[in-house]
C-alpha cells in the first residue's frame, strides 16, 4: 500500500496497482508519494483476492452515503452492494440498484470519509453482521481509497467533489415539469399528451419517447409509420413549448444492414466473449451486442450517432438498460428450456418445480452473463465483472462527449439509469423503476441528498411511481414532494394506469396544477441553488444534520434542506392530512392552499404537527435567508426572470447571492459568478434593501414580500435601474 497525501485533510491509499476508472479528474501530477503513513481507523486483512477492511463504529457514529440504495440516510444497520442492478422491484431488503456509489461519510465524535475507487463489486455491511463493526468487503486487491478527514462533515463531501469537477449544467428548460410514459408510441399520442397538457393548463416542458419510437428498438432509428415526417413533428412541438425526450439503450440490435450493427462489428466496437467473437445477450430487440464503451474510439462512436436525433432538432436525452441489464444470454436460456423439458409431461416433484423457477429467474440480471463478457482496455481483454460498474458510466460519457461534439455551445439535456461515480460531471440520473407505493416517496426523499454527495445533482424519481396504478392522492403528495427535485418527471411503466395529471378527476387535476405552477414559480431559486451547486461543489439536498447540531437534526430522515434557504418536509403517508416536523430554528412556513391565498406563519423551534390538506403544500423559509421566484408559465421559454420576487424572513440581516445564466449555452464555464446580491436588514417592521448586480444583467422590477420574526409582513417593490423602493404591493 502506497499513501498520498493530496490536501491537508484528503489522503490516498493506493493498494497494489489500480484499475483507472476516471471517476476522478484531480491532476495526477499532485501525488507525492509518502513515507509508510497509517490507516489507523481499518483492520485491512486480504485472502483470496478479496480485501476487507473493518471499521470500528461508535455508539453514536452515523453511516451516510452511498448514493442510490434503499435505506435511511443513516444506512447504520444495512448492508448494500455496489452491483449495478436492473432490479425494478425495490423494497427494503433489496441491496443493490442501478448505481455503485462507493463513497460514505461517518458522523460522530470523530467524522471519516471515504471513497473507494474501484470498478468491481464491494458490499458494505454497515453494523447489520455486528453491531458496532462496519465490514467492507471488496472483490479485488486493487483499489484507491480516499480519505478526507475534515472536522465539518460538508467540508468533507466539498473536498470529495472536487476531485470529481464542476457538475452537469442541463439547460434552464429542463427545470420544467416534463411527462412521460412508456410509452406515447406515436405522434399522434404525443400530440394528445400535449393538448391535454395545455387545455388544462398544466405547465410542461417535454414530452418523453419511450423505446417504442424506434424501428424495432433500434437505437438512432425512428420509427416512421408512427412517427412520420419526424424532423417536422419535432420542430411542431416545439412551437408548442415541448421538448420531445428520447431513450436510447446500451444493448445494439443484431441485424446485418443496420448501420450500428454493421459498424460495430466492422470496426470490433463490441464487446466480447471467451472466443473474442461480439457477446451476445438479449434485451428489448431481440439478440443485442454491447459497446465496449472502455474504449476510448467506441465512445467516440457511439457518442457521433446522437447526431442522427440532434438534426431532427432533439435537445435531450435519457439512456437506459446500461448496467448493462440483460433479460437471457443463449446459454442461461439453453438451461432453463432444458430443465423445461426434462420435466414437461412429467407430474414434477417439489425439488424440479423450485429448480425450473430458479432457472427461470436467473434468466434476467445473472451475474453469471458478466463473467462471460468481456471488454478491452488499453489492449487488455478484462472480465466485464471486474469493471462492470463503469459500464452506464462510460456510455453516458460517450453520450456527453459526443454531444458536446456536435454542438460546443448548447447545454442538452442528458441523464442516465446506471452511473458510477464521476458521472455527475457529464450527466444526471434517475432513480429507475420505483413503485407507485407510499414508501417510495420517503425512499426518494432519502436517496436525494446520498446522491448529491457523490456529485449527482441533476436527480428524481418517476413521479407517481413507474411500476403498479397510482392513486389521485399518491400522485399529489408526490408531486408536492418532488416540488424542490431538479429532474421533475412523471413517467409510468405500460400496462399500468395512467398517471398524466389530467388522468384522474377535475379536483386531482387542479390541485397538480396549482403544484405545478408552484414548482415553475420557484425555478429562479432551483436553478440558482443548483447552478451553485454544480459549479462548487455544493449540495443541493442536505440533511438536517449538516447544518444543525441538536440531537433531533441527527435523526431526523423525512425532511431536507433544499439549498441555503429552505427546508422541504413532505407528506408521505396515505391519508395523512398533516404530520410532525422537527424545526430546529426559527423558520417562516409558507403555505400554499389550492384557490386561497398563500398562508405564512413564524413558527418556533421544537416539534410541532403541521396540518395539510391534501391540496395545501408547506416549505419553511430559514431564518435570515430568502428565495427567489418568477411569475409561472406554461413553459420555461415562457417565463419573465426579470421580474422577479422575494420571499424572505429577515431578523437582523439576510443576505443572498442570486445565480442566474442564459441557460442554455456553456458560457457558465466562464462566468461563474453570482448574478446579484440581495442584502436585506430589518429594523421592527422598516427594511433597507441593496441590490448589487454582478453583471450585465436585465432584472428590471423585485417586488419583496418580507416577514420579521414578530410574524409582520411587509410588500415593497424595487426598481432595479433607480434603485427606488415603493411601499405595499404591487
Ligand atoms: C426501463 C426503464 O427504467 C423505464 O423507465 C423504461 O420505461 C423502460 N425501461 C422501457 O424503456
Amino acid at each position: 500500500m502506497k499513501s498520498y497525501t493530496l490536501h491537508r485533510h484528503v489522503q490516498l491509499f493506493r493498494f497494489g496497482d489500480p484499475f483507472e476508472t476516471e471517476s476522478l479528474c484531480y491532476p495526477g501530477e499532485n501525488l507525492i508519494p509518502q513515507e509508510e503513513v497509517e490507516l489507523p481507523e481499518f483492520d485491512i486483512f486480504k485472502n483470496n483476492g478479496i480485501t476487507v477492511l473493518t471499521y470500528q463504529l461508535e455508539k453514536q457514529d452515523r453511516v451516510i452515503g452511498l448514493g442510490e440504495s434503499v435505506g435511511g440516510i443513516n444506512k447504520r444497520g444495512r448492508v448494500i452492494e455496489a452491483y449495478a442492478t436492473d432490479d425494478p422491484i425495490h423494497t427494503p431488503d433489496k441491496r443493490a440498484l442501478y448505481g455503485a456509489h462507493n463513497y460514505l461519510f461517518i458522523a460522530g465524535n470523530k467524522n471519516l470519509g471515504i471513497y473507494l475507487d474501484f470498478p468491481g463489486k464491494i458490499s458494505y455491511d454497515i453494523g447489520f453482521s455486528h453491531p458496532d463493526r462496519m465490514i467492507i468487503t471488496i472483490d479485488g486487491g486493487d483499489f484507491d481509497l480516499y480519505v478526507f478527514r475534515h472536522d465539518d462533515l460538508l467540508e468533507a463531501v466539498r473536498s470529495f467533489r472536487k476531485l470529481q469537477g464542476v457538475g452537469y449544467a442541463p439547460p434552464k428548460w429542463a427545470f420544467g415539469n416534463q411527462q412521460s410514459r412508456w410509452s406515447y408510441d406515436t405522434a399522434d399520442k404525443v400530440r394528445e399528451v400535449a393538448d391535454n397538457m395545455r387545455k388544462k393548463w398544466l405547465p410542461c416542458d417535454a414530452i418523453y419517447l419511450d423505446i417504442d419510437y424506434m424501428e424495432n428498438y433500434k437505437d438512432f432509428t425512428v420509427d416512421e409509420t408512427k412517427f412520420p415526417d419526424f424532423r417536422q413533428f419535432v420542430e411542431e412541438m416545439k412551437i408548442r413549448g415541448f421538448r420531445l425526450i428520447p431513450i436510447i439503450d446500451a444493448g445494439v440490435k443484431i441485424e446485418p444492414g443496420y448501420h450500428v450493427y454493421d459498424e460495430g462489428v466492422e470496426e470490433k466496437y463490441f464487446c466480447i466473449n471467451e472466443k473474442d467473437q461480439p457477446f451476445v445477450a438479449a434485451v428489448w430487440p431481440g439478440w443485442v451486442h454491447f459497446p465496449d464503451f472502455q474504449q476510448p474510439e467506441v465512445r467516440q462512436w457511439f457518442g457521433k450517432q446522437y447526431q442522427v436525433l440532434t438534426d431532427y432538432g432533439i435537445e435531450g436525452f435519457w439512456n437506459d438498460m446500461n448496467e448493462p441489464s440483460v433479460f437471457y444470454t443463449e446459454e442461461s436460456l439453453g438451461t432453463f428450456i432444458q430443465k423445461a423439458k426434462e420435466c414437461e409431461g412429467k407430474n414434477i416433484d417439489l425439488e424440479d418445480f423450485f429448480v425450473l423457477k430458479d432457472l427461470f429467474e436467473a434468466l434476467s440480471a445473472n451475474p453469471d452473463a458478466y463473467k462471460k463478457m468481456h471488454q478491452i482496455s488499453e489492449t487488455k481483454k478484462i472480465q466485464h465483472h471486474q469493471i462492470h460498474n463503469l459500464y452506464g458510466f462510460n456510455m453516458t460519457r460517450a453520450a456527453a462527449e459526443g454531444i458536446e461534439k456536435i454542438d460546443p455551445n448548447k447545454r442538452y439535456l442528458l441523464f442516465s439509469r446506471s452511473s458510477f461515480t464521476g458521472m455527475g460531471r457529464y450527466a444526471g440520473l434517475w432513480t429507475g423503476d420505483n413503485y407507485s407505493w407510499w414508501e417510495h416517496i420517503l425512499l426518494m426523499i432519502k436517496m436525494l441528498p446520498a446522491l448529491n454527495m457523490g456529485g449527482f445533482l441533476y436527480i428524481g424519481a418517476d413521479i407517481g411511481g413507474f411500476g403498479g396504478d397510482a392513486s389521485p392522492d399518491l400522485l399529489v403528495r408526490w408531486t408536492q414532494a418532488s416540488l424542490l427535485t431538479p429532474l421533475f418527471r412523471n413517467h409510468s411503466a405500460i400496462g399500468t394506469r395512467n398517471q398524466e395529471p389530467y388522468s384522474f378527476d377535475h379536483w386531482t387535476t387542479e390541485a397538480i396544477r396549482k403544484m405545478l405552477e408552484l414548482r415553475y414559480a420557484l425555478i429562479p431559486y432551483i436553478y440558482s441553488e443548483y447552478m451553485k451547486a454544480a459549479l462548487h461543489h455544493d449540495l443541493y439536498f442536505k440533511p438536517l444534520s449538516f447544518e444543525y447540531i441538536d440531537e433531533h437534526s441527527m435523526e431526523v430522515e423525512d425532511q431536507l434542506l433544499v439549498g441555503e434557504s429552505v427546508m422541504m418536509a413532505p407528506i408521505y403517508q396515505e391519508n395523512a392530512r398533516g404530520r410532525y416536523v422537527w424545526v430546529p430554528e426559527e423558520m417562516l412556513l409558507w403555505k400554499t392552499v389550492m384557490n386561497h391565498q398563500d398562508e405564512f406563519q413564524v413558527i418556533k423551534p421544537g416539534h410541532h404537527y403541521m396540518h395539510l390538506e391534501l391540496d395545501e403544500t408547506a416549505l419553511f423559509i430559514r431564518k435570515n435567508k430568502m428565495i427567489v421566484l418568477a411569475d409561472p408559465a406554461q413553459n420555461v421559454d415562457l417565463m419573465n426572470f426579470d421580474r422577479l420576487t422575494v420571499l424572505a424572513f429577515v431578523d437582523g440581516e439576510a443576505t443572498y447571492g442570486y445565480y442566474d445564466d442564459d441557460g442554455e449555452t456553456t458560457n457558465y464555464k466562464l462566468e461563474k459568478n453570482i448574478k446579484m446580491m440581495i442584502r436585506i436588514r430589518q429594523h421592527h417592521n422598516d427594511y433597507q434593501i441593496d441590490v448589487e448586480l454582478k453583471s450585465s444583467v436585465t432584472i428590471s422590477k423585485i417586488h419583496f414580500m418580507l416577514t420579521n420574526p414578530a410574524g409582520e409582513f411587509a410588500e415593497m417593490d424595487y426598481d432595479v435601474s433607480s434603485g427606488e423602493i415603493h411601499k405595499g404591493s404591487n
